[in-house]
């Protein structure tokens, strides 16, 4: 039995396309993995704050130091990081905004990469804590990015994902991409098959 976390972030609802293909995989691995307990969550429902001056101070305050007040700034930041590692799988479906990823995700992306939580500092060098899970993030994009098209090199939005859950010290991120969807002319996908 593995426990799986499911991040839905685009703005919309019931006509995003990268819900639609997180969750058309989400259902198919259920049914094959019946045992499989899934964690949901919405950023439309629960929106992510910026990071502010103050809760970077108090993410980089140790435990036992810690005011009240920086706890509870550091609370949803804590219950984000607390679901992420204690899922041994996630699924992040991901829109692609100019070229990278919405701020909604990227503002996870920062409560989630803590100092002390998922990852730490030892004589210089950072190490990831966030070991031995495996991340798959379903895109969906507008344009395509292939050998020879007008946006070849153009993906910002797969290497500042890789990057960031990487240095957490995730090595098994995997990519589907579905590419020339909403920008007209039809939806063309760029889809290859994928597990998590
Ligand atoms: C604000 C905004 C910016 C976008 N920027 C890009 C882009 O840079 N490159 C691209 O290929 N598609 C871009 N698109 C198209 C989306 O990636 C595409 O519609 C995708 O399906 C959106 O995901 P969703 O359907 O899950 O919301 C953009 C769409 C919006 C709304």
């Amino acid at each position: 039995m593995a426990s799986i976390l499911h991040v839905d972030p685009s703005p919309r609802g019931d006509r995003s396309k990268s819900r639609q293909l997180a969750k058309k995989f989400i259902d198919a691995w259920q049914d094959l993995h019946r045992d499989d307990v899934i964690t949901y969550r919405d950023l439309r429902q629960t929106p992510v704050p910026h990071v502010t001056e103050d809760w970077i101070a108090a993410s980089f305050t140790a435990p036992e130091a810690l005011t009240p007040e920086m706890t509870e700034l550091l609370k949803f930041s804590d219950e984000l990081v607390n679901e992420f590692l204690a899922a041994d799988r996630c699924v992040f479906s991901v829109p692609m905004y100019n070229f990278s990823i919405p701020s909604n995700f990227k503002a996870y992306i920062d409560q989630v990469v803590r100092v002390g939580r998922t990852f730490t500092e030892e004589d210089g060098q950072v190490k990831g804590l966030a070991n031995g899970k495996k991340v798959l993030f379903i895109t969906s994009r507008g344009v395509e990015f292939e050998a020879g098209s007008p946006y070849e090199g153009w993906d910002s939005q797969e290497p500042a994902l890789r990057y960031a859950f990487q240095y957490i010290g995730v090595s098994d991120i995997q990519f589907i991409h579905a590419n020339g969807l909403d920008m007209g002319g039809g939806a063309k996908t760029g889809a290859r098959r994928s597990t998590i």
